[in-house]
């Protein structure tokens, strides 16, 4: 079944507790943590302290999405409260060392492509990661509209990772809802992030069931 992955950046920091522990009794898989510098993306949220504190209380996993310039420079401090571990392919760090400097640290490996960045690119670094993630939006803000050109990067990526014989999760950002969240899916993805749709939704529970179930 499809993971879902609400991103923190959408939700109402007053009230995270309550949020967390509503949308992990509406059993969601993992926590979507977007820290951006500024620099590599034209927008800045949070670091390491505010994702220590989601840790000492949320039970499951963290996904932490780095939207950071050379982010080889921050790995060790962001492993020590990361469950999944993720960076930019194009933020100008050495991929196979970054991956791998990653794994070491016990996290699990998560190599991340913008819009403008075609899935080939990425196809020899496939052994050193957990996940993948193809961003369906230009990264650095919430409540974008899906970019279709993500679901055919989706398919080559899932087409190469069964081709190497990998097991690899394909994770989508950017635009979810429960119709483009159907398209994602169908076309390989197995981890949904999804902030706006989940945070601005009445009923967070049928929010969530419905990208779950409503494939
Ligand atoms: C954008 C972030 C996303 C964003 C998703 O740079 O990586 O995780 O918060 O938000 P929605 O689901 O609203 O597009
Ligand atoms: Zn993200």
């Amino acid at each position: 079944m499809v993971k879902i992955s609400p991103s923190v950046l959408s939700a109402n920091f007053l009230d995270l507790k309550e949020q967390i522990e509503k949308l992990e009794q509406a059993g969601v898989d993992m926590w979507h943590l977007d820290v951006m510098d500024g620099i590599f993306v034209p927008n800045i949220s949070f670091g390491v302290p505010v994702i220590k504190s989601i840790k000492k209380y949320a039970k499951a996993p963290l996904d932490v999405h780095l939207m950071i310039d050379r982010p080889h420079r921050y790995i060790k401090e962001f492993a020590e409260v990361s469950d999944y571990l993720g960076f930019h392919y194009e933020a100008g760090s050495d991929v196979a060392a970054t991956l791998k400097e990653i794994r070491e640290y016990g996290c699990k490996s998560c190599l991340t492509i913008k819009p403008c960045t075609e899935p080939e690119e990425i196809f020899e670094f496939l052994p050193l990661c957990d996940m993948v993630l193809v961003m369906s939006v230009e990264p650095g803000f919430g409540g974008q509209k899906f970019m279709p050109s993500a679901l055919p990067k989706l398919e080559k990526l899932k087409e190469e990772i069964k081709r190497q014989n990998l097991n690899v999760e394909l994770e989508i950002d950017g635009g979810i809802n429960a119709e483009t969240a159907k398209l994602a899916v169908n076309a390989g993805a197995s981890v949904l992030v999804a902030g706006s749709f989940i945070f601005s939704a009445e009923d967070m529970n049928a929010c969530v069931d419905s990208l779950k179930n409503g494939l």
